[in-house]
Parts: structure tokens; C-alpha cells; sequence
């Protein structure tokens, strides 16, 4: 494995565990109605960092002019290749990392990652390359956890309790970076799928006590939107 790509274990490992996950987060679009009130993507080119297996492509290529998608590890990349011939000539997927980015200089009006790779400390080459790809007034967007609220939140410091989030904070404010909280749900259909999406998370030590003390097959979940304008 390249050193510069952040292993995913869920969506590695059990990639179609994590569609199901994908399809639950969210309902209500609260993610993307909150990105578009900040910076509408229609007739724009929209650029997908670790698009994994392509969830979010169709959603970008309803309005958008264009949307690459960009992914590192090979299975993913062939499916989210596979997603984008059903979408059409508008939507493409490349190899490649956010430190190094398929993509001509000034080519992008929309960037999105969305729990992938963009973390905190440590993304400043990913910055550096944004700065390159983004066009003068597009917006990049970084979706990621909340740990300090909400109950998935909870068992995220649980879980990793070294998970210092006011760096996180700190970090994106000091690199000129906006923040929104947002408060969304993770709504699966049945308790088999509400389980299997818990353990792809968390160990299974952790996925245990979870599911022991968390009826039901929904979760109050906490997340942060981080974007700047270039
Ligand atoms: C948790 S998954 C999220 C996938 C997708 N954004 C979604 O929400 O469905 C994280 C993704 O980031 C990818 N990734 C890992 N290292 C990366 C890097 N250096 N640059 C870009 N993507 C990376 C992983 O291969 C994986 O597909």
C-alpha cells in the first residue's frame, strides 16, 4: 500500500456494508442543502476527493456541468468507475490522492471530501494541492465528524479517546477554513443493517457496547462542514 493513502477499513473491507451506510446518512440532505446554500454547483465543475466506491457522484451530477471523481484504492476506483459510465459522459473517476490530484491547475469550482482523507492536522499537502486545482471563487467543502456532540459522537471519543477534536477545530480555523455544525440522523431500515453498519465503525469490543445499550435502527449523529472560498 502507498504510504500517502489513509487506509479505510469499512469501506475497504466491506464495501457493500458501507453502500448501505451511505444510503442511511443523511436522509434529509441536510449535507448537501447546507454545501449548495454556501456554493451552488450547478453548470460547475465539481471534484469528488475519495469518492470510494462513487456514492456522492450522482448527487453532484444532477447539476453539475462536470464531477471527477478521485480515489486511490484500486477495487474502489473500479467501482466508482463503473457508477460513472451509468452516469454518462459527464462523469468521470481518476486514480490519484488528494496530495496529488489528476488535475490541471485551476480546473475545479466545487471540491468535496467527505470523510476521507481531510482530517485535521497532518492534510496540509492535500491543502496545498487544493490551492492548485481549485478555480479563484470556488468553494472546497471537507465533511467529518462532530465528536463533540451527539450520541455518535459519544461513541466516537469513546472509541478513540486520544481524538483531540478542538484541535481538529483549531486546525481548519487557523488555515482560513469556515465551520457549520450540523446535527443529521444515520436511519437504517432494519436492526440487521443498523448492526452490520455499527461494526464496520467501530471494534468489535466497542460495536458490542453499542449495541447493547442502543436500541432501534436510527442514531443522532453531529458533523462538521468545513469550506473555504479560494
Ligand atoms: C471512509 S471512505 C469515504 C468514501 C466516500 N467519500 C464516501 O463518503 O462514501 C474514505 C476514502 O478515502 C480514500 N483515501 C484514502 N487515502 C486517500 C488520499 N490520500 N487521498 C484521497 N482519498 C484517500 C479511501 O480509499 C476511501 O475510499
Amino acid at each position: 500500500m502507498r504510504r500517502d493513502v489513509i487506509p479505510s477499513p469499512n469501506i475497504w473491507k466491506y464495501p457493500d456494508v458501507y453502500e448501505i451506510e451511505n444510503l442511511g446518512v443523511d436522509p434529509g440532505g441536510l449535507i448537501e442543502q447546507t454545501m449548495r446554500g454556501v456554493h451552488d454547483w450547478s453548470e460547475q465543475v465539481v471534484l469528488d476527493i475519495g469518492c470510494g466506491s462513487g456514492f456522492h457522484l450522482s448527487r453532484f451530477a444532477e447539476a453539475a456541468a462536470r464531477v471527477i471523481g478521485v480515489e486511490p484504492h484500486p477495487p474502489l476506483l473500479r467501482r466508482a468507475q463503473r457508477r460513472a459510465a451509468e452516469l454518462g459522459p459527464t462523469v468521470t473517476v481518476l486514480r490519484g490522492t488528494a496530495q496529488s490530484l489528476p488535475l490541471p491547475s485551476s480546473s475545479v469550482d466545487v471540491a468535496h471530501a467527505r470523510w476521507a482523507y481531510f482530517f485535521g492536522p497532518g492534510c496540509e499537502p492535500g491543502l496545498t494541492e487544493l490551492s492548485r486545482v481549485m478555480r479563484r471563487g470556488g468553494t472546497a467543502f471537507v465533511v467529518d465528524n462532530d465528536a463533540t456532540r451527539s450520541t455518535f459522537g459519544g461513541w466516537f471519543r469513546r472509541a478513540l479517546p486520544s481524538y483531540d477534536a478542538a484541535a481538529v477545530e483549531r486546525f481548519w480555523a487557523r488555515n482560513g477554513w469556515h465551520r457549520r455544525q450540523l446535527d443529521i440522523a444515520w436511519v437504517q431500515p432494519d436492526r440487521a443493517s443498523f448492526e452490520a453498519v455499527v461494526r464496520i465503525e467501530f471494534a468489535p469490543d466497542a460495536a458490542d457496547v453499542i449495541l447493547a445499550e442502543h436500541p432501534g435502527t436510527t442514531v443522532d449523529y453531529a458533523v462538521n462542514l468545513f469550506w473555504r472560498t479560494f
